[in-house]
């Protein structure tokens, strides 16, 4: 058996320190975020080239929505001039792209240009780019609930039945496998509500470096980091070898 061990299936990204990196050098918080979607650029194009399958980037949290009313503008502008810029280099690297949270919160445009880009590279299976927009882990568990409880209401389900399964099956993620490993920039200890169900068993990497400078050297020190740990999903054994049980359509399958 190769005894290599596997660059994550997925890995989820907290990017954090856009801010900061633009306080640092005297700038506006708006390119501090411009620098983010460059590095958001880099890494994508890093993770294809290093193997991972599943790469989601928390683009825009829930408690985003809190922010002053033009760095949210000004957000949103430069995800749609992302997307549209990025659609050709997506598709020729057979990149497809996802998008989970309460997406029709966005505004009209940036859900529209979403939507075009989804479909535009709907054909790719080298890699999943997920972008979590307008995402909070229990908002979406609050979403599920309502619709796990309508099926109840509606005699379609008895409650006594409902299983984990069920659960993950009403999340965003529903068609995706659970992260690997969950990498944070800028130092900060925090989850900040990503993905909540989903990380139950994630490896964590902090890094202090703030989001505008994470290169690929960086991704692959992450993952470097992720191949010396020991996966035990709280087993008292380590797990079999992790990508041994990615079933057909990428769900990673229930082991033991
Ligand atoms: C945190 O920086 C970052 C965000 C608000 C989310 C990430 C956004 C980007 C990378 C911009 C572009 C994204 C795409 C997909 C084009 P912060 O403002 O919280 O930094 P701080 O904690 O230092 O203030």
């Amino acid at each position: 058996m190769d005894e290599t061990p596997a660059v994550p299936f997925h890995i989820a990204i907290i990017m954090d320190g856009n801010g900061r990196w633009a306080q640092a050098r005297g700038l506006m918080r708006a390119l501090g975020h411009r620098a983010g979607a460059e590095a958001v650029r880099r890494t994508v194009e890093a993770g294809r080239e290093l193997g991972v399958r599943v790469l989601t980037l928390y683009a825009f949290s829930w408690e985003n929505w809190d922010r002053p009313a033009e760095e949210i503008r000004g957000l949103m502008d430069l995800l749609v001039e992302f997307l549209k810029a990025e659609t050709p280099r997506l598709r020729a690297n057979q990149i497809r792209l996802q998008a989970i949270g309460r997406l029709e919160e966005l505004p009209h445009r940036a859900r529209a240009t979403l939507q075009q880009v989804i479909d535009d590279t709907a054909s790719g299976d080298a890699m999943t780019l997920v972008l979590a927009l307008s995402y909070g882990g229990r908002q979406e568990l609050v979403d599920a609930a309502r619709r796990i409880a309508a099926l109840v209401r509606e005699g379609r389900l008895l409650p006594e039945h409902i299983t984990e399964a069920h659960i993950a099956s009403h999340l965003y993620t529903a068609d995706l496998p659970d992260p690997d490993l969950i990498i944070r920039t800028s130092g900060e200890m925090r989850v900040s509500n990503f993905l909540l169900w989903q990380s139950s068993y994630a490896e964590l990497y902090v890094t202090p470096t703030l989001w505008p400078d994470f290169t690929k050297a960086e991704l692959a020190e992450a993952i470097a980091a992720y191949q010396h740990r020991e996966r035990r999903f709280g087993r008292s054994q380590p797990s079999p070898r992790q990508d041994e049980a990615i079933g057909p359509a990428g769900r990673r399958q229930v082991v033991g």
